[in-house]
C-alpha cells in the first residue's frame, strides 16, 4: 500500500474555517479596505500574453529589494509568507533536529516543521501571553536548527522588543532565526537594518495584511546573501504568479494608500480596546491588526459562555470573527481583526447587543 512518510501521517489536517466568508470579515486578518486602486489598475491591465507566459519574478524582487533598502541577493519573493516559512524548514530541519517556537503563535510554523520529521519544541506563554523570552532561551540547544517567532504575535498581538530579539539570536548563532514581520506596518518595529549583523537572521514580510493582497500571495523573504543562494536552489521558479507580479510595484509605489489604512487600524484598535476595557471583557494589548479577547469571564448576558457563543452572536449579524479556543493558553478566546472607522461602529454596535452590556 502507498503511504506518504510517517511524519505526514501523524501530522493532524489544519482546515482553516475558509468557507463562506461573506459579509464583515473580521476573521483572518486581512485589509478591510481592499487593496490600492493602482494595484487593481494594473491587474486589470494584464493582458493575454502576461496570462499565457511564466512569470518573471526577478526584476520586480529587485524592485522589492530597493523599496526595503536591501541588496537583490538578500530578497526572495515568495507565494506568501506561508512558503518562506515552508522553505527555511525545508533548508535547515530535518529528522533529530528540533526547531523551536513560542506558542501560541502562528499555526503553519508547526505544520511546516513537523513534516520535515523535525521535534517541535514548545515554549508556552503564561498567562500574559507576552513572549515567554528566558525560558525560550533557555530551550535552545545544540539541536536546535530553526527558531520561528511572529513579530507581532499571531493570536496574541503582542511584540518581542529588539533587544530580546538580538539575545535570542545570539544565543543561536547555529540556528536560523525567522522574524516573521507580517503585522509590521501596524507595529513599526523591523529587524531588517539588523540582517547584516547577522548571518542566521532572516525576517520575512508579506503584502496580504496592511497591502490588501492575500488573494494574490506574495511575501519577501529576507536574509543573509549567502543562505539566500541555497534557498535558491530549491524554491521554484514560478512560485509568485503574474499577476501577483504585475501589481505589487503599484502596491510599494502607494504609500499613502498603506499609511492611510495602517492610521485608521492604528486608531479602531486603540478605540477598541478603550471599548472592551470599558465593558469589562479582559482582552490582550495588540501591536498588528487584530485583538484578542476572552469571553470566558465577559460581562453581560454571554457572561461564562464559550467563545463560540460570540462567533455564532456575531455570525447571525453578518460578522465574522476566529474563534481561538483552542490556541494553547486561549481557552475562550476570540480574535477579532481591525477594519476600517465605519466597520468598527458596526462591530461595536453588534456586539454590544451581543453582549447585552
Ligand atoms: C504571523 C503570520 N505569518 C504569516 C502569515 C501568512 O501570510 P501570507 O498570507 O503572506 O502567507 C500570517 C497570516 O495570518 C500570519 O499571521
Amino acid at each position: 500500500m502507498l503511504t506518504a512518510r510517517n511524519a505526514l501521517l501523524e501530522m493532524k489536517a489544519y482546515h482553516p474555517p475558509l468557507r463562506g466568508r461573506t459579509g464583515l470579515r473580521l476573521d483572518f486578518n486581512e485589509n478591510l479596505a481592499g487593496c490600492s486602486p493602482r494595484s487593481l489598475r494594473a491587474l486589470r491591465a494584464m493582458n493575454t500574453d502576461a496570462v499565457a507566459a511564466y512569470p518573471e519574478r526577478d526584476g520586480v524582487e529587485a524592485v522589492t529589494a530597493e523599496f526595503l533598502g536591501l541588496r537583490h541577493e538578500q530578497v526572495l519573493l515568495t507565494n506568501g509568507v506561508d512558503e518562506a516559512i515552508h522553505l527555511v524548514c525545508e533548508a535547515y530541519l530535518e529528522a533529530g533536529a528540533e526547531a523551536l517556537i513560542a506558542t501560541p503563535t502562528f499555526g503553519m510554523y508547526e505544520i511546516y516543521a513537523r513534516q520535515t520529521g523535525a521535534n517541535v519544541v514548545q515554549v508556552q506563554a503564561g498567562a500574559d501571553l507576552a513572549f515567554p523570552v528566558a525560558r525560550f532561551l533557555a530551550a535552545i540547544t545544540p539541536r536546535t536548527r530553526l527558531v520561528l517567532i511572529a513579530n507581532p504575535n499571531n493570536p496574541t498581538g503582542q511584540a518581542l522588543a529588539i533587544a530580546d530579539l538580538e539575545r535570542i539570536l545570539l544565543a543561536a548563532p547555529d540556528a536560523a532565526v525567522l522574524v516573521d514581520e507580517a503585522y509590521f506596518e501596524f507595529h513599526g518595529e523591523t529587524m531588517m537594518p539588523r540582517l547584516s549583523d547577522f548571518p542566521n537572521l532572516f525576517v520575512a514580510r508579506t503584502f496580504s495584511k496592511a497591502y490588501g493582497m492575500a488573494g494574490l500571495r506574495v511575501g519577501a523573504l529576507c536574509g543573509a546573501a549567502e543562505q539566500l543562494g541555497t534557498l535558491r536552489k530549491i524554491v521554484s521558479a514560478y512560485n509568485v504568479n503574474s499577476a501577483a507580479l504585475a501589481c505589487l510595484p503599484e502596491a510599494l509605489a502607494d504609500a499613502v494608500f498603506v499609511a492611510d489604512y495602517v492610521a485608521e487600524v492604528v486608531a479602531g484598535r486603540e478605540r477598541f480596546c478603550r471599548e472592551l476595557s470599558g465593558w469589562g471583557v479582559v482582552h490582550w494589548p495588540s501591536r498588528g491588526n487584530f485583538v484578542l479577547c476572552r469571553l470566558a469571564d465577559a460581562p453581560g448576558e454571554l457572561a461564562g459562555s464559550s467563545s463560540g457563543a460570540l462567533v455564532l452572536a456575531l455570525r447571525q449579524k453578518g460578522i465574522l470573527i476566529r474563534d481561538r479556543n483552542g490556541d494553547p493558553g486561549c481557552a475562550g478566546c476570540v480574535r477579532i481583526t481591525i477594519g476600517t472607522r465605519e466597520q468598527m461602529n458596526r462591530l461595536l454596535v453588534a456586539m454590544s447587543s451581543a453582549l447585552a452590556i
